[in-house]
């Protein structure tokens, strides 16, 4: 059997999923919808996508859509998301899967009640690169691990018609980009939370556009999380264990991993050209396939938990979105 999807959202995302799609063996992208008929077609002829809808409601009524991936801006997920589930189709969600947790409490709800497949689109989990570095770090390679340091930062387009600095398309640096630094302190020390501190500058339009924020976990493991749209930096995960490191350059798509101890220097490199959206939608088509309604690898309560401490981090800088007063 094929999965049937349908892309809901025509935007950049769309397009690099679309692209690594291509080589995904068991699904078939079956349809596209978007406000605009025109960038639907387009996209739907550049990819080779036999329906192109102008409205998401039609999309999801089509009876052959197996599952949906939603590539809306933001704040957009918590409707685009039910809208998909209230008419009988599983869901992969672009990150943040919804603005806070208490939307997400409702959509996992909901998912549960129709017995159907949610999952955020948190693809790095499912990267090579990333799934050897949790390799290493489970077989003790390098020792207890106590620190994390990442960062993730560049030149983001300021102009407020642009989803980034757009409040009312939830944008900022900590939903947008600052959520892979998170997902990776998650993903390296999976432990209770003991605090968290957090502080932001603010842009001319009202959202976060540099942010720092350090998590303690109740183990002593710490993270150090910065991430930014006004300066590019470092853009690395660096893992601190007692016996050595693993460095991972841009993490959050990542190719590159070095283990650095005493005793070895070992490079992991996946030469694969594509950009590795490919492997979360095959993920999803063998879940699928398998009648699973959650990703082990990435299950709804692990993005609750990324979510609960976005929560805290806006909390203590302050940020809060027009539509959520
Ligand atoms: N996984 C990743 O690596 C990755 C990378 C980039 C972004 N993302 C995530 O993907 C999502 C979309 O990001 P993107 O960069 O693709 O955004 P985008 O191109 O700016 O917009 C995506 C789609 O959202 C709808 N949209 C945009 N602005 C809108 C507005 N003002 N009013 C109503 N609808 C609007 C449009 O749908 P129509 O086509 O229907 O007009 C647009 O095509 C975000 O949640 C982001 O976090 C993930």
């Amino acid at each position: 059997m094929t999965i049937n999807w349908g892309i809901l959202g025509a935007g950049r995302i769309a397009r690099k999923f679309a692209t690594d799609f291509k080589i995904v063996p068991n699904g078939k992208l079956l349809a596209v919808a978007s406000r605009s008929q025109n960038r639907s077609t387009e996209f739907a002829e550049e990819f080779n996508i036999p329906e192109a809808y102008s409205s998401y409601e039609e999309m999801v009524k089509n009876p052959e859509i197996n599952v949906v991936y939603v590539a809306t801006t933001h704040n957009f997920h918590f409707e685009h998301v039910q809208l998909c589930l209230h008419n009988g189709k599983s869901v992969l969600c672009e990150k943040p899967v919804s603005v806070n947790s208490a939307e997400l409490a409702i959509l996992q709800k909901l998912a549960e009640e129709k017995n159907l497949f949610f999952m955020e689109a948190l693809w790095t989990y499912y990267l090579p690169t990333i799934q050897q570095a949790s390799k290493w770090i489970k077989e003790g390679r390098i020792g207890e691990v106590k620190q994390l340091q990442v960062s993730f930062g560049f030149h983001g387009d300021m102009n407020k018609n642009r989803r980034l600095a757009n409040p009312d398309l939830a944008g900022g640096a900590l939903l947008d980009i600052g959520i892979y630094g998170i997902a990776m302190s998650e993903l390296v020390f999976n432990e209770e939370i003991d605090s968290i501190h957090a502080l932001a500058h603010f842009s001319e339009t009202g959202i976060d556009d540099d942010n720092n924020l350090q998590i303690r976990y109740k183990n002593g493991g710490m993270a150090q999380i910065s991430s930014s749209l006004t300066c590019k930096l470092k853009n690395e995960a660096v893992i601190y264990g007692t016996k050595g490191r693993i460095e991972i350059p841009n993490f959050w798509m990542a190719k590159k991993a070095c283990l650095l101890t005493k005793e070895e220097e070992i490079e992991f490199l996946d030469k694969t050209p594509q950009l590795g959206y490919n492997y979360e939608a095959f993920a999803v088509n063998e879940l699928l396939l398998k009648n699973a309604t959650e990703s082990p690898v990435i299950p709804i309560e692990k993005s609750k938990k990324i979510l609960s401490i976005m929560d805290e981090v806006r909390k203590q800088i302050g940020l809060k979105y027009p539509f959520e007063k």
